[in-house]
């Protein structure tokens, strides 16, 4: 069933667990990440990036239909969240899609300015509806908040939402985006400084990268939301090019995609369960 990302989140947090938002590219991904949500038998938010957007020809709509049709029949709670939105014309076409939730990303821009785009955006996000996510990374902007090496400063990041009205901040504490190897450690001491200025939930982005016990610890120190993308697109094309090298007379897509299709469902439901192990017991 359909449920919006901010109760999602909500609930998270007053259980001490994070919420997974897993990235859709094909109609596969979000077919697995519901299957794997469904197998743990917890809430998951589908996110569809402007980057996936701009893959299908730049037409969100049918992405966005299939993607809700099939959240929609899910025995568990799916949100549909926009990810990475850096067009206004594409922001603008959220609500209407289908969408709870924008992820509005201005963070390549300085400070300044990206407090001005955000709160921009946020006045339009509130006309259709929407519950906004929006990103803060170096200090005084300029790096976006995964760039190697960026984090985000306690003091501007509790100013940066005062300013804007956002519902929830994704920052920079040491993961960064496409890591395919689990190797990312996360500043801790940072994360409790933030969760304790930070008036809204915050967001992990570049999750892939960050091992269980680093992710767990994130979670138990107040990370919300946490962004999954490329772990799912690893055990994709792991699993299509090992079935293909096995059968190389294969030519039904099918076959393949059904393979891949399942790899995913298990990384999504083994993540979903490490995620709701940030519960302190
Ligand atoms: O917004 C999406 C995420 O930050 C995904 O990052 O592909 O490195 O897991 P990842
Ligand atoms: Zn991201």
């Amino acid at each position: 069933m359909l449920a919006p990302t901010g109760e999602l989140v909500a609930a998270a947090l007053a259980g001490g667990g994070a919420v997974g938002a897993f990235n859709v590219i094909t109609i596969e991904h979000a077919e697995a990440i519901v299957a794997g949500a469904e197998e743990a038998r917890l809430p998951v938010i589908l996110q569809i990036s402007e980057n996936a957007v701009r893959f299908h020809h730049g037409r969100l709509a049918p992405i966005a239909a299939a993607t809700r049709a099939i959240a929609a029949a899910s025995s568990v709670s799916v949100a549909l969240h926009l990810d990475h939105v850096e067009s206004d014309e594409l922001l603008a076409q959220a609500a209407a899609n289908g969408f709870g939730s924008v992820m509005y990303d201005a963070s390549r821009l300085a400070y300044a300015e990206n407090v001005a785009a955000t709160s921009a955006a946020v006045r339009n996000c509130r006309a259709q509806g929407l519950w906004v996510e929006s990103e803060l990374g170096e200090i005084g902007g300029k790096g976006g908040a995964h760039a190697k090496g960026a984090r985000t400063d306690p003091g501007e990041a509790a100013a940066f939402v005062a300013a804007t009205g956002v519902d929830a901040l994704a920052v920079a504490v040491g993961s960064s985006h496409a890591m395919v190897t689990r190797s990312a450690r996360l500043d801790h001491e940072l994360i409790a400084r933030l969760a304790a200025v930070v008036p809204v939930p915050l967001v992990l982005h570049g999750s892939s990268g960050v091992p269980d016990d680093e992710l767990t610890r994130a979670v138990r120190g107040g990370m919300a939301k946490i962004n999954i993308g490329t772990a799912l697109n690893t055990a994709f094309t792991g699993t299509v090019r090992a079935t293909l090298g096995d059968e190389p007379d294969l030519i039904d897509p099918r076959r393949y995609l059904a393979s891949a299709r399942v790899a995913m469902a298990v990384t999504v439901s083994t993540a979903l369960r490490v995620l709701k192990s940030g519960v302190i017991p």
